[in-house]
């Protein structure tokens, strides 16, 4: 164990991906609702491997490029990663229902890009609908949300909202943050699609 080790505690995005490298097996099938420079994608694809399969979405041409690039210089530009340039409030267009394991939203802003180009409440709020739709039974939600920036603050609000009435609505909901912090920490949100009952037979 390090001294002063600054991995400890994990942030939420390296705890996010964490979570996911115990959830992906090889074929699975995965989203990144919001790729921006290619992370997230890169180690969804890792996990999901050749036979898998993962859709990531941003609203901006650049982030696709981002994670075009990222990919093509890992070599995992073999076709397992579907590139999707839309509002993540669409997902359903492009993902089908009950299809994925895995989905995981990075909100916010691009980091090195423009802020002013930033997730929304509403928006969001409509992509985690379409989300829960898209996963299957038993698959798993991933969502950090950034209330240190004011755009950020409101979403991270309509997020909590959200997160209650799925829990209320049988999802298991759990949540992640650095509590005591100058400014409010980003806060990852962790959600299970709950599996139909199984049916009794007579
Ligand atoms: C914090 S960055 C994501 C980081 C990324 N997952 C990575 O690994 O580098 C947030 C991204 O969300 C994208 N975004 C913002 N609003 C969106 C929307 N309505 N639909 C899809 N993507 C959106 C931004 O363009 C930005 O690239």
């Amino acid at each position: 164990m390090e001294p002063d080790d600054p991995t400890w505690p994990p942030r939420p995005t390296a705890l996010a991906h964490w979570l996911a490298s115990r959830s992906l097996v090889a074929g699975d099938t995965a989203v990144d609702a919001t790729c921006g420079n290619g992370h997230d994608t890169l180690m969804l694809a890792r996990l999901v491997g050749p036979s898998g399969s993962v859709t990531a979405i941003d609203i901006q041409p650049a982030a696709l490029d981002m994670t075009r690039n990222a990919l093509a210089a890992a070599a995992m530009d073999d076709g397992r990663v579907r590139l999707v340039n839309d509002c993540h409030s669409r997902l359903g267009a492009s993902v089908a229902p009950e299809s994925a394991a895995w989905i995981m939203f990075n909100l916010g802003y691009l980091p090195g890009g423009d802020r002013a180009i930033t997730s929304r409440a509403v928006t969001t709020c409509r992509a985690l609908d379409a989300a829960v739709a898209a996963l299957r039974p038993g698959g798993r939600l991933a969502v950090t949300s950034y209330p240190g920036h004011a755009e950020g603050a409101l979403e991270a609000r309509a997020v909590e909202d959200w997160m209650s009435t799925a829990a209320a609505g049988g999802m298991r909901v759990a949540q992640y943050l650095q509590p005591f912090t100058r400014k409010p920490a980003p806060v990852l949100w962790l959600a299970a699609k709950p599996s139909p009952p199984m049916k009794h037979r007579p």
